[in-house]
């Protein structure tokens, strides 16, 4: 998998991903006729999405996914929809019919982990074949809400899954899993902060890697990795 990497102070790299956006929907766009992004939570959302709004996108075009939502209500202070909808989405010419949010308020997470699989082979095939994909890393080392040694790293059978028990609060959530994840065409890593370098450094630097960071960027996407100079600090 070509891996690019570029370690600059947050405004910087946020350029970037707004670069590496254009392109990538330029190309999806001439391609297929439509570009699909994945986004997660957390900073990366805070600090990269705002930057899309001025980003020449033909959002006409666009698909939005999420790669992971907390089981809360879609207005939620939470809520990774609500984030990505303020800074973003709803400041950019987006058909509302193609932001495909996950049902984080539903009571049967089983189903609505069911109907966003069925949303996301309709939006990216089957198998599903994401243009981008848009990752957070926790300082565990957890991509979108698959955590370290947990249960649904052996879930290949379904684009999306649900969890009671995640170590990041809240506990329930609902995630896309890692044949969708290792699946896309582009995937764009953020990690801001000390507290990331460990596990950027094993990530990127060991092979034999279990974390969900590593296993997410093992497929053949080209992996860009957005680094702030404390999260790059413990690579060679
Ligand atoms: C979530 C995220 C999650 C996030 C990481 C990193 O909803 O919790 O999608 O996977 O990206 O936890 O979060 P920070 O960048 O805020 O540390």
């Amino acid at each position: 998998m070509p891996t690019a990497l570029q370690t600059a102070p947050i405004e910087q790299l946020a350029e970037r991903f707004a670069r590496v956006v254009e392109s990538a929907a330029r190309v999806a766009i001439a391609d297929r006729g439509a570009f699909s992004i994945a986004v997660s939570g957390g900073s990366a959302a805070e600090r990269l999405l705002p930057r899309l709004v001025r980003a020449a996108v033909d959002w006409r075009r666009v698909d939005v996914l999420w790669v992971d939502e907390r089981a809360v209500p879609p207005d939620a202070e939470d809520s990774n929809y609500r984030v990505a909808r303020s800074v973003w989405i709803d400041r950019v010419p987006l058909p509302v019919d193609r932001v495909h949010r996950m049902r984080g308020e539903e009571p049967d997470l089983e189903a609505a982990a069911a109907a966003y699989a069925a949303v996301v082979k309709a939006v990216a095939g089957d198998p599903p074949r994401i243009d981008l994909v848009l990752l957070g890393v926790g300082p565990d080392g957890h991509v979108a809400s698959l955590f370290p040694g947990h249960r649904l790293l052996r879930v290949w059978d379904r684009p999306a899954a649900w969890l009671d028990d995640a170590p990041k609060p809240p506990p329930r959530r609902l995630t896309l899993t890692l044949p969708v994840l290792t699946g896309a065409r582009r995937v764009v890593v953020f990690a801001a902060g000390a507290t990331k370098a460990d596990v950027i450094r094993e990530s990127l630097g060991d092979g034999e890697s279990e974390l969900p960071l590593a296993l997410a960027t093992m497929g053949d996407a080209q992996v860009t990795y957005l680094l702030d100079p404390d999260a790059a600090s413990k690579l060679a």
